[in-house]
């Protein structure tokens, strides 16, 4: 059998093209190009809106923004994915006033603003190579590419867990996505060759060092291209059935709640929200149990981790779909040792820690698997910790 070819991370869109670009449209010189990436969560899914616990690791995916301060008292911005449709909005711009892709940009704009920053006019040019659609935090990049350049620009001196919560509230309150806040705090906090433990309730980060290579071991990510389906709807949906079940238990968070607790609570809820503490409940735990396990220099001891999180993902909050099962099961039926969901779910992508020299292998199983089951062609790509966001010219 011919194996496919795994893609590997591509070197992000460069710093000269999008300051090409910047001189295309605008006429004169970006002040500097800030650089953004999207994520890939190893474990603590549906976690941070509880005030839990994730461990998400940057992608050399993202986003690069070049920048400008102008006199006007508005911003234009140019997107080379979509060169077609350049956006100009007031610096005083309002949520519902921008709509499609440029309301990440705006939001951040407003919600700076909104937090008591004086901002002017700026010009702005996008470039991103986030697979879109892949649940890698696409959005997250693009806010943070503009947050830490505004910052820098205008001297504002935000510290990045108030940056990424910033670029959160533009994505809540702006883009009208309930998000929690891992992707942002991912972009702007991940650091080369580090996971990023984070306690999303302190917003304390330990940063936990993650080389699969010097274990033999390969992260592959696996991009089912199934269509997000219902996403917005769903995810909202688990979040208000999340505090809602907080408030029946009389705790602030579910985050408050331990494994141990489980019995005593759960008869005190309805079927569903039973099933959806529990998996927040052991999730948080699982994150935790993995950080011990890489402390210990165990990176085979996280496989089972991974694999009892898509397990709890499916069955207790039910937001996998055929094709992120179908990728899990093949992909330990080649010999994966561990395998799960990332991100939102409803789609998107699969992560699963493999043996380098089986990575092909497991890729070509799911290839399979998919074909059997009629589903369009999963791509994959290996993934090693990136850096996060920083000024890159
Ligand atoms: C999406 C959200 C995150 C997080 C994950 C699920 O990626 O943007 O805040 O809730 O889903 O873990």
């Amino acid at each position: 059998m011919t194996h496919a070819r795994l893609l590997h991370a591509t070197t992000p869109a460069s710093a000269s093209r999008v300051t090409a670009a910047f001189e295309d449209a605008f006429g004169g010189r970006p002040e500097g190009v800030w650089a953004a990436p999207g994520r890939v969560n190893v474990i603590g899914e549906h976690t941070d809106y509880n005030d839990g616990f994730v461990l998400p690791m940057a992608l050399p995916h993202g986003v690069r923004a070049a920048v400008a301060r102008t006199s006007a008292d508005h911003v234009r911005v140019v997107s080379l994915q979509a060169p077609d449709e350049p956006v100009t909005f007031p610096v005083d711009v309002r949520p519902g006033d921008v709509t499609g892709w440029a309301a990440y940009v705006a939001g951040v704009v407003w919600s700076v603003r909104d937090a008591g920053h004086e901002l002017g006019g700026l010009d702005v040019v996008v470039d991103g190579d986030v697979p879109a659609g892949a649940g890698l935090s696409s959005s997250a990049a693009l806010e943070c590419s503009v947050a830490c350049a505004i910052d820098e620009l205008f001297g504002l001196g935000i510290d990045r867990a108030d940056l990424a919560r910033l670029a959160q509230r533009a994505e809540n309150d702006f883009v009208g996505m309930p998000c929690g806040v891992m992707d942002q705090m991912a972009s702007v906090r991940c650091e080369e060759g580090r996971l990023l433990f984070l306690d999303t309730r302190s917003s304390e980060v330990d940063q936990v060092p993650f080389d699969p290579a010097s274990h033999g071991r390969t992260l592959l990510v696996v991009d089912t291209h199934a269509p997000h389906r219902l996403v917005d709807g769903e995810y909202a949906r688990r979040r208000a059935a999340c505090e809602e079940a907080a408030r029946t238990l009389g705790v602030a968070a579910l985050r408050d709640l331990t494994v141990d607790d489980l019995p005593t609570v759960s008869p005190r809820l309805s079927d569903e929200h039973r099933r959806r503490v529990r998996h927040v409940v052991t999730e948080n735990d699982r994150v935790r149990e993995t950080v011990r396990t890489l402390r210990r220099g165990d990176l085979d001891g996280i496989g089972p981790l991974l694999t009892a999180s898509h397990a709890s993902l499916r069955d207790d909050y039910e937001v996998t779909v055929g094709e992120l099962d179908t990728a899990v099961e093949a992909a330990l039926a080649a010999g994966a040792l561990g395998a799960r969901m990332t991100g939102g779910g409803f789609g998107g992508c699969v992560i699963a820690l493999v043996a380098t020299e089986r990575a092909e292998a497991v890729f070509d199983e799911v290839r399979s698997a998919f074909a059997t089951a009629g589903y369009p062609e999963p791509t994959a790509f290996t993934a090693v910790p990136a850096a996060g966001a920083r000024r890159v010219q």
